[in-house]
C-alpha cells in the first residue's frame, strides 16, 4: 500500500522529521517525571534492569511493528487497522486496537496535562526566584501547597490544554518539527549539566548505586508490571501515537534504524534524569519513594543552590513543559484526526471537542490531589487508577494485540515489503521477538501481577 497509497495528511519532509516528531512524542514527562519516581517507589536497580530489558526485548520490536503497520495503512489508527484487516483477511475486531488506543490517549492526556501544569507553574516559580537558597523543607511545602490548591492546578491544566489544542488544530506537520529540532537537544544538554552538578554533590555514588545495582529482594510482581508498562508508556507505544506518525513516514525510510534510534534517545534521557535526581534525594535526606512529586521536590533544591540556578531552573522547566507538550500532541492526534476523517468535522471543531472532553476529565485528577484524595478504589486515588489502567494495562494490551497482528496475521510479504531490510538476522530477530517473546512476556507479566502464576 505504501508507495501508491499516500497518507491524506501528506508526508514528513524527511526521515529526520519523523525521528524528531516520534522522539518528541516519546521523550516527555514519562522520562523526567515518571521514570525517577516509579524507580524510587520500586526500589531502584532491579526495577531499572527490568525496564531496560523490556525496552530492548519488547519495546523496540513493538515500536517497529507499530510504525510498520502505520505506514502500511497510512491513516488514523482505526482506519489503518480496517485497511490492514482487509488486506490480511482478518476479522474486523482488530479495529479495537484503534479504538482502545484512542481512548487510552484521551485518558492519559487528561492527567498528563495536569502534571505538565505543575511544570508550567514551576517556570513561573523559578523565574521569580522562589527557589533561590530554599531548603528541602520549604520546597516540599511549596509543592504541597500547589497540590492543595484546586484553583491553581486548574489554571495551569487549562493553560496547557489550550497550548496543546492550538498546535493540534494547526496540524502536526507545521511547527512541531522545528520546535523539537532545537528543544530536544537543549533539554539533553541541560540534563547533562544537571548530572554534572549532581556529581559534585556528596551522594553521587549512592545515586548511581541505587539506579544500577539490582537488589531483587525489592522487586515485586507488581513492580515488574509497572516496569513493563512504563516501557510502553515512555516509548508512546500501544495506543496508536506511533502508528499515526508512521502513517506520515516516507516509503524508503528504514523502520528498524529509526526505531532503535528513538528508543536509545528516550532511554538516555530517562537515565540522565535518574542520575540527576537521586544524588539530590540522598544528599538531602529525602525519600526516594516520595511519589509523583519527586522531581518537583528535589530539582528545585539544586536550582536554589547552584550557580546560575535561576537561569538553569527556569530553562529546565521551560524545556520540560515543551517536552510534555510535544508528547501531549501525539496523545490526542489520533482522536482528532479520527473526528476529521470519520465524522467529517473541521479540524478546528474536532480540536475543541476533544480538548474540552480531555480538560473536563482532567478535573478528576486535579481533585484527586486534594478534595477527593481520600476517595480510593483498590487503594488508589483517581489519578493513580487512571495512570495504572492506561500505562500498565491498556498500553501493554494494545501492544500485545499489535504484536500478534503484525507477526501472526499480516501477510509476510507485506511486512517484509514495509521493512525493506531483507531476511537477514535483523529481520529474523524482530520476527522472533514480536511473534513469541513479546506476547508471551506480556501475558506472563500480567498473570504474575494478578497472582495467577
Ligand atoms: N511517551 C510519553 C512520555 O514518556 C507519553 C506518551 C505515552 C505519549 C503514550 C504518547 C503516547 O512522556
Amino acid at each position: 500500500m505504501s508507495g501508491n497509497h499516500e497518507s491524506i495528511h501528506g508526508l514528513w519532509s524527511s526521515r529526520w522529521a519523523f525521528i524528531l516528531a516520534a522522539t518528541g512524542s516519546a521523550v516527555g514527562l514519562g522520562n523526567i517525571w515518571k521514570f525517577p519516581y516509579i524507580t524510587g517507589e520500586n526500589g531502584g536497580g532491579a526495577f531499572v534492569l527490568v525496564y531496560l530489558i523490556c525496552i530492548a526485548g519488547i519495546g523496540i520490536p513493538i515500536m517497529m511493528a507499530e510504525v510498520m503497520m502505520g505506514r502500511r495503512g497510512r491513516s488514523t489508527p482505526i482506519n489503518t487497522m480496517s485497511r490492514l484487516c482487509v488486506e490480511s483477511g482478518s476479522s474486523r475486531v482488530w479495529k479495537l486496537i484503534g479504538w482502545s488506543g484512542m481512548l487510552a490517549g484521551f485518558l492519559i492526556l487528561s492527567f498528563y496535562s495536569v502534571i505538565a501544569g505543575w511544570s508550567l507553574s514551576y517556570v513561573l516559580d523559578s523565574i521569580t526566584g522562589t527557589f533561590s537558597g530554599a531548603d528541602a523543607e520549604f520546597i516540599g511545602s511549596h509543592f504541597g501547597n500547589l497540590l492543595a490548591s484546586p484553583g491553581a492546578l486548574l489554571f495551569w491544566h487549562t493553560l496547557f490544554m489550550v497550548m496543546t489544542m492550538i498546535v493540534v488544530a494547526r496540524g502536526v506537520e507545521h511547527g512541531l518539527e522545528k520546535a523539537v529540532r532545537f528543544l530536544m537537544p537543549s533539554l539533553f544538554v541541560l540534563l547533562v549539566i544537571m548530572v554534572g552538578y549532581a556529581m559534585s554533590m556528596g551522594e553521587f555514588a549512592r545515586g548511581v548505586e541505587f539506579l544500577f545495582k539490582p537488589d531483587f529482594s525489592k522487586l515485586t510482581a507488581n513492580g515488574v508490571l509497572i516496569a513493563m508498562g512504563h516501557a510502553f508508556f515512555t516509548l508512546s507505544l500501544g495506543m496508536g501515537a506511533i502508528m499515526i506518525y508512521g502513517a506520515y513516514l516516507p516509503a524508503k525510510t528504514s523502520i528498524a534504524k529509526t526505531s532503535v534510534l528513538i528508543a536509545v534517545a528516550d532511554t538516555t534521557v530517562a537515565l540522565l534524569a535518574g542520575l540527576a535526581i537521586f544524588p539530590i534525594v540522598f544528599s538531602n535526606g529525602l525519600e526516594p519513594g516520595a511519589g509523583p512529586g519527586l522531581i518537583f521536590q528535589t530539582l528545585p533544591i539544586a536550582f536554589g543552590q547552584m550557580p546560575g540556578g535561576l537561569f538553569f531552573g527556569t530553562l529546565f522547566f521551560v524545556l520540560l513543559s515543551f517536552a510534555a507538550w510535544s508528547s501531549a500532541i501525539s496523545l490526542i492526534e489520533p482522536a482528532v484526526t479520527w473526528l476529521v476523517e470519520n465524522r467529517g468535522m473541521e479540524r478546528f471543531k474536532a480540536c475543541v471537542i476533544a480538548g474540552i472532553a480531555t480538560w473536563l476529565m482532567g478535573i478528576g485528577t486535579i481533585l484527586s490531589f486534594n478534595i477527593i484524595s481520600e476517595v480510593k478504589l483498590f487503594d488508589k486515588t483517581f489519578f493513580d487508577l487512571l495512570d495504572y489502567l492506561t500505562a500498565n494495562i491498556m498500553l501493554p494490551l494494545g501492544g500485545l494485540a499489535m504484536a500478534i497482528f503484525a507477526a501472526w496475521l499480516m501477510p509476510k510479504i507485506a511486512v517484509k515489503d514495509e521493512f525493506n531490510m531483507g531476511e537477514g538476522i535483523a529481520y529474523q530477530t524482530w520476527y522472533f521477538l514480536v511473534r513469541y517473546v513479546a506476547p508471551v512476556t506480556v501475558i506472563i507479566v500480567f498473570l504474575n501481577a494478578v497472582g495467577l502464576i
